[in-house]
């Protein structure tokens, strides 16, 4: 399965290194989650959100696609940044890097149930997908920003000093939650 297909976001990663550090992790989980290139775009990108999924099991926003538009909206967030002469205050690579990885543990706190229905595993009910994916990375070594991004985006980071990319990370990635999970309530 080729990562950069699945994410072409990664090749605005300028750091050779770093871009193949997120290719592996992505690999990584995908391969340990038992997850084959059809099934995950059948993954909702939340559970929160049950309309996500349709009668026949497809999904209308997958995981694949929220991770893309997250780390699309990051490097939108950067360019205005840029506007404001505020680029080179932040680290555009590990922004971006920070973005694809950020949902990485979700790979392994979901599976498939004997319905084919997507639910969480044991471990992801008590661990959650930021924990799991950071115990997941832990071998390849990433910066300190794209690691707090996947364990501190979410809830677990609310009581933690958010790097400033990790900050932008966490707000785009509610703004690619919280209206969502209004619109689906509204019908
Ligand atoms: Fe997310």
């Amino acid at each position: 399965m080729k990562i950069e297909g699945l994410f072409p976001e990664i090749n605005e990663i300028k750091n050779v290194d770093l871009r193949s550090k997120v290719e592996h992790s992505l690999e990584k989980a995908i391969k340990q989650g038992g997850w084959n290139e059809q099934d995950l775009h059948r993954i909702p990108f939340t559970l929160l959100i049950p309309d996500l999924v349709n009668e026949d099991l497809s999904v209308k926003i997958s995981i694949i696609e929220h991770i893309r538009v997250v780390t699309q909206m990051c490097i939108a967030t950067y360019e205005k940044y840029d506007q404001l002469g505020l680029g080179d205050k932040l680290n555009r690579d590990e922004l971006i890097a920070g973005g694809l990885l950020h949902d990485v543990g979700k790979f392994i706190e979901y599976e498939r149930d004997e319905n084919g229905c997507i639910i969480q595993t044991a471990e992801g009910k008590f661990i959650r997908h930021p924990a799991m994916g950071l115990e997941l990375v832990y071998e390849f070594d990433l910066p300190l920003i794209v690691r707090q991004a996947i364990v501190f985006h979410s809830k677990e980071g609310d009581k933690i000093s958010r790097l400033k990319e990790v900050e932008i990370i966490h707000r785009c990635d509610f703004l690619c939650f919280a209206p969502i999970k209004q619109i689906f309530e509204e019908n």
